[in-house]
């Protein structure tokens, strides 16, 4: 149960009062409007291809959700490339992986952060069988366990297109952002992951359009 060292990804809890956290308190409360009155309790947070933003803006949403005042969770899924860790100064491992293989319960792998009301499941291990994993009774108990400890998950993914196991984890939560990455991601990129996600049968609750602020 490690506290983590404040990294500069994390705006919405370095500078709560600026103008980017201000809008990512407009998609948080955006993310409760896009679902028709019903409580979204667990999002993955996926965009077409690598690189795009998504953990930037999944740590931020996290803290935005936590100062709100509900306990959130943000679980790294994506291990081709984790860097959860990273951002709240935490280990890789015991992690995601380690619960899948049921190696660990869950809270063994469940870390606090010196955001209030926010703790973070790192990825553990590289799995390259995730596809399956994440398709599996293991994981569906993750969730079912995060879901008795706190008001909100979020899935820090990897990307739809290249990488089969974002969609096996798009039906296990209520609800998906897609991120899109201004002036980088094409709009035939875009559609097609909209598409693929649509298939694994996502409720695709909205599109982050982001741009590089420096
Ligand atoms: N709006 C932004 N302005 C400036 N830098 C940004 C912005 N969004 C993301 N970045 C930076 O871009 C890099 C990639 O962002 P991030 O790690 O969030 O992408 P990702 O989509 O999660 O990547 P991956 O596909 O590898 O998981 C990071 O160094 C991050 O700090
Ligand atoms: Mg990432």
């Amino acid at each position: 149960m490690a506290k983590s060292i404040v990294n500069r990804s994390l705006l919405a809890y370095i500078n709560p009062h600026g103008t980017i956290s201000e809008q990512y308190r407009t998609i948080r409360n955006n993310i409760q409007y896009a679902s028709n009155g019903n409580k979204v309790r667990s999002l993955v947070v996926t965009s077409p291809s690598e690189g795009e933003g998504k953990s930037t803006a999944a740590v931020n949403l996290a803290v935005c959700i936590a100062q709100r005042g509900d306990r959130v969770l943000i679980i790294d899924a994506n291990f081709r490339n984790p860097t959860l860790h990273q951002i709240f100064n935490v280990q890789t491992s015991p992690g995601l992986s380690n619960v899948l293989a049921r190696q660990l319960e869950f809270r063994e792998a469940v870390y606090n952060t010196e955001v209030e009301g926010l703790d973070i499941m790192p990825s553990g291990q590289r799995l390259f069988n995730s596809t399956e994993l994440f398709d599996s009774q293991a994981m569906i108990d993750v969730m079912d366990a995060a879901a008795s400890h706190y008001d909100m998950i979020l899935l820090d993914c990897p990307p739809v297109l290249g990488a089969p196991e974002t969609n096996a984890l798009v039906s296990k939560c209520d609800g998906v952002i897609l991120l899109v990455k201004s002036g980088k991601t094409q709009l035939e990129l875009a559609k097609e992951a909209k598409r693929a996600l649509l298939f694994a049968k996502a409720n695709i609750l909205g599109v982050i359009l982001n741009k590089k602020s420096v």
